[in-house]
């Protein structure tokens, strides 16, 4: 059952939507569009999703991440269902500074997660995410082995007990892209980190046909002079993954991690150009928050007169997405 739901949330032409932002994250969205978002009322956040899943989700979307204030409303979470959409939930509770580090971070949220997927499955949930957070500081010695390790055996221990409660897990150690380091920074560094999550989810008994990785692309730092152009992101992520993820992977599911959408699309198009070409046997798709939803959020910006418009456009954003996850964006108009 977990490989067949791992397999069908990668199912092609879809991928995942990350709509999980914490009220804190979701709030600051909402600032950037000019609504004062009130963390005790949920009133925007909520309707914000409504305007999401309301869209026409299929084929584009299989599963939608929700954070728990949005699982915990039946009326939202009916919204992916009636569609064959499956819910899943954001299952890390927040970041801690790692061994007095003001820099490094490990996620937290590992403590009671077992009574918490038993509430999360009684409310639907159907898979989980749990995100670690890596920084790079070209030079500095960051990130540390010390901190890699931490978070590994966090993510490790989440994804068994996500598997022990039947819930597919989305393990997401993601390399942020912030820096001005070169793209092969980011591949060293990808690299060590993948390596050393998959020994601990070996060492977890994790059983990887049931499991969807969410990495970051292999990318130049977001303030690095001259960064890589899609070819050469396909190039570098293509050889990370193939020398650190087994084949008994079902699905790769990226991260947009602050790319544009644009860039994403077009990094996600070059990387399934690549490995397609090369025959890998992952399916490598999507699993996107601002690159997904940006957009649209702009052009609903909190008025009911513009859910229809916000809806089309998430509705083409999600084509090219699904267009991008086969290798075929930009998508050519006839
Ligand atoms: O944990 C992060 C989200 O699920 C993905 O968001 O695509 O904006 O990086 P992003």
């Amino acid at each position: 059952m977990l490989e067949s739901a791992a397999r069908r949330m990668g199912e092609e032409p879809g991928g995942i939507l990350a709509a999980d932002e914490s009220i804190g994250t979701m709030g600051s969205r909402l600032n950037d569009i000019g609504i004062t978002d009130n963390p005790e009322d949920p009133t925007y956040r909520n309707a914000w999703r409504a305007v999401m899943f309301g869209a026409s989700l299929r084929p584009a979307v299989n599963g939608v991440i929700l954070f728990e204030e949005q699982l915990a409303n039946p009326k939202l979470v009916n919204m992916l269902t009636v569609q064959g959409v499956l819910p899943g939930i954001k299952i890390d509770q927040g970041l801690a500074f790692f061994a007095g580090s003001d820099v490094e971070q490990v996620t937290l949220g590992l403590d009671g997660v077992e009574k918490r997927l038993k509430l999360y499955s009684e409310q639907g949930a159907a898979f989980t995410k749990f995100r670690s957070f890596i920084h790079i500081r070209e030079g500095q010695g960051m990130p540390s082995d010390a901190c890699i390790l931490a978070n590994a055996k966090v993510q490790a221990g989440f994804a068994r007990a996500s598997q022990d409660s039947g819930r597919v897990p989305m393990v997401e150690p993601e390399v942020n892209m912030v820096g001005e380091h070169p793209i092969e920074y980011c591949a060293e560094v990808t690299e060590q980190v993948l390596r050393i999550v998959f020994e601990e989810l070996d060492a977890a008994g994790v059983h990887l046909p049931g499991m969807v990785l969410k990495p970051n692309m292999i990318l130049s730092g977001s303030k690095a002079k001259n960064r890589a152009a899609p070819e050469a992101v396909a190039r570098a992520t293509v050889d990370v993954l193939s020398r650190v993820v087994p084949d008994a992977v079902p699905v790769i599911a990226f991260l947009s991690g602050g790319q544009t959408d644009e860039e994403a699309y077009a990094n996600l198009s070059a990387i399934n150009l690549t490995a397609r070409a090369e025959g890998h046997p992952w399916r490598l798709t999507y699993s996107f928050g601002r690159a997904a939803q940006k957009g649209a959020l702009n052009v609903w910006r909190g008025s009911p007169y513009s859910v229809q418009a916000a809806r089309a456009r998430f509705v083409e954003l999600l084509a090219e997405m699904s267009a991008a996850s086969m290798g075929a964006y930009p998508t050519v108009a006839v």
